[in-house]
């Protein structure tokens, strides 16, 4: 395999909610949710039976036939999103998702210039790439994808200056996952709904992240009462099987003309019926407000912890994405809790992520942050 992940000793071989087991049988708290993707837990059994059920009936069907699997999950999606969003183009990752709204923002507009976020994290295929903000991720492979321009994340002012006749779309994070769990001023995305309105200029949010009741909200955009033009999903969506989507008012998607956009598994019938089983238990196990709830305690529980350990410089976050900033490189916190039974993300050199599946328990949040103090603690008298 590619030698492009930054590994940990640890070998996984089963997950069951909030846990996995490693070969030897033990067991780990996952903070990480496999980068977010995992939202209602590992094998829930409702997308465990979903996915043996369609695995018996139909494992591939090509986006130039309908399916009834497809159908199912794109009724269950157009009926949660809100209005304004109810066409979509089904991908399998969250780069793809971005694509596809990039191209869209060029089609609808026939203009050629994007305005993205300094910070930002779109994903690494050479469109969603040009997007993205990280040095160390683009200078390999310049030249990128033309026309895209970074502005500080969170700076109105600075955006206002920056569009310009040729603009076709402003794409931002509602909450910048990868650069450290950056959440902007209170305000921000409705100021630039406003702006992107008075301009005539599509907004991309990108809820790949923080999408699907991660943050306490089914989008992060609602806590702000907006809705964009186009908006992207994938990680958590089908339950932890590989899916993105891109969602967008229907006269946006319908600028794309027959051939002009397509991928082989897109709307794979696998992969809808384990994202139609993972909308149902989202709504039925209520894990959005879970999400909020539980989010809440973890942060509340975090900032006592800061009152102890003077090497926690700031606690952030909204539901269940949570960064802590620390004032040293936080590897080592992570290669301590692992041996601890706790599996915690990074973002950046010295922030600590956390975005464990949604129906992480009290028991283990109380756990995770018993196993953090000590590791803390060590690394202070170290
Ligand atoms: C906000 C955001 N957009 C896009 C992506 C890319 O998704 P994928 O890794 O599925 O291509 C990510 C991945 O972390 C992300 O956080």
């Amino acid at each position: 395999m590619a030698n492009v992940y930054a590994k940990r000793p640890v070998v996984i071989v089963k997950g069951r909610g909030d846990l996995l087991w490693d070969q030897d049988g033990k067991e780990y708290i996952d903070c990480t949710g496999s980068y977010g993707s995992c939202i209602v837990g590992y094998c829930h059994p409702r997308v465990v039976q979903a996915i043996k059920d369609q695995s018996e009936k139909l494992t591939s069907c090509h986006g130039f036939m309908y399916n009834d699997s497809r159908s199912e999950l794109l009724q269950k999606i157009t009926r949660i999103v809100p209005r304004g969003l109810q066409r979509v183009f089904l991908s399998n990752s969250g780069a793809e998702a971005v694509e596809c709204a990039l191209k869209l923002a060029r089609k609808f507009t026939g203009r050629k210039e994007i305005i993205a976020m300094m910070g930002a994290y779109h994903g690494k295929t050479f469109g969603a790439l040009s997007a993205t903000w990280d040095k160390k991720y683009r200078d390999p492979y310049v030249p990128l994808v033309p026309g895209i321009r970074h502005v500080p994340f969170g700076n109105i002012e600075k955006l206002k200056e920056s569009i310009n006749a040729e603009t076709a779309a402003v794409i931002a994070e509602p909450i910048q996952g990868e650069s450290g769990v950056k959440v902007p001023p209170e305000g921000f995305l409705k100021e630039l709904r406003e702006l992107c309105d008075e301009k005539n200029v599509l907004l991309i949010l990108d809820e790949v992240q923080t999408g699907f009741g991660r943050t306490g909200a089914l989008f992060a955009f609602e806590h702000d009462g907006i809705v964009p033009d186009i908006t992207c999903l994938a990680k958590g969506v089908a339950g932890g099987v590989p899916i993105g989507l891109t969602l967008s008012k229907n006269e946006i998607m319908s600028s794309l003309k027959v051939g002009e956009h397509s991928t082989t598994y897109g709307g794979n019938p696998l992969a809808c019926a384990a994202a139609a089983a993972t909308i149902d238990v989202l709504e039925q196990e209520n894990l959005t407000e879970r999400a909020r709830a539980e989010g809440q305690y973890f942060i509340s529980k975090l900032k006592d912890l800061q009152d102890q350990h003077r090497i926690m410089r700031e606690v952030r976050g909204r539901g269940l994405m949570i960064g802590v900033e620390a004032r040293f490189e936080v590897l080592d916190l992570i290669l301590g809790s692992l041996k601890k039974g706790v599996l915690l993300l990074d973002a950046g050199r010295n922030v600590l992520r956390f975005l464990p599946p949604l129906v992480i328990t009290r028991q283990h949040i109380d756990r995770t942050i018993e196993v953090l103090d000590e590791v803390i603690g060590e690394k202070e008298r170290g």
